[in-house]
């Protein structure tokens, strides 16, 4: 395959499954153990914010013991050394991308390690609990902050860098997403539009599987780094 100009990359919940994250919609899944509607709308906020936040700090907790996969890694080494353009979209909130050293990433649905102040507006870096003691370190509001994270029925972050991208990109891969939630399940249809070739890799076919010129089955942390190897000379 001629190496490609400008590589775009949307990774999915189970990028980070090998790094005891836990995905949403696999057997045993976050959402078939609480409700969407319950922990991850405005409306659930407003309703009942002291179980909202408790949902965001235990995956906070969660998250402090979880390192990088090799997956993420080799995405890490592609944007490093690849000669062309390297972008990761992520739909993940977790940070491992960063701690992988990925550099060049966009968290279309917010970032679990912020908060974001509803009295200024201010998102500050945040690793511990989220209370209604809690206080905003840019304008000292107490109790006014959320998780930064982007909930059903709100806007996904960032989406006018992300469809310049997607006009831009001619080779698209989707990691670990089960193609279920959009804005982020319609990108490879964008990608097509533009005459990207598009690959698909994942642990099983996804509800978009039949949009991908390539599909490529396994866990993440083997079928990723043998795909990056292919643009790695
Ligand atoms: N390696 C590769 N793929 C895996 C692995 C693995 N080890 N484990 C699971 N998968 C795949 C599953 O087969 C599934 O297709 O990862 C996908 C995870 O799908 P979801 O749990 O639906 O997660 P995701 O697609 O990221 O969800 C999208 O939905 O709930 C919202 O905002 C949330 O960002 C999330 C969005």
């Amino acid at each position: 395959m001629a190496q490609p100009r400008s590589i775009l990359i949307l990774t999915g919940a189970g990028l980070s499954a090998e790094s005891g994250l836990a995905t949403f919609r696999d057997k045993g899944g976050i959402w078939s153990k609480v409700r969407i509607e319950d922990v991850a709308t405005p409306e659930a906020f407003v309703r009942d914010p002291a179980r909202v936040q408790a949902f965001y700090n235990t995956r906070r907790r969660d998250h402090a013991s979880a390192k990088p996969n090799a997956a993420h890694l080799a995405l890490a080494q592609l944007e490093a050394e690849f000669k062309g353009d390297v972008l990761v979209v992520t739909q993940n909130i977790d940070a491992l991308h960063e701690a992988a050293g990925q550099r060049h990433l966009i968290h279309m649905h917010g970032e679990l390690l912020k908060a974001w102040c509803l009295a200024c507006d201010d998102r500050a870096a945040w690793n511990g609990d989220i209370t209604p003691a809690s206080v905003c370190p840019h304008c000292s509001a107490t109790g006014r902050l959320r998780p930064d994270v982007v909930w059903f029925g709100e806007m996904p972050y960032h989406m006018d860098l992300i469809e310049e991208a997607l006009a831009e990109t001619d080779l698209f891969v989707s990691i670990g997403t089960s193609g279920n939630v959009y804005p982020a399940a319609g990108f490879v249809a964008a990608a097509r539009a533009v005459g990207a070739r598009t690959v698909e890799l994942n642990l099983e076919p996804s509800e978009g599987a039949r949009l991908f010129d390539e599909a490529i089955h396994g866990p993440a942390t083997e079928v990723v780094p043998a795909f990056v190897r292919r643009f790695l000379v």
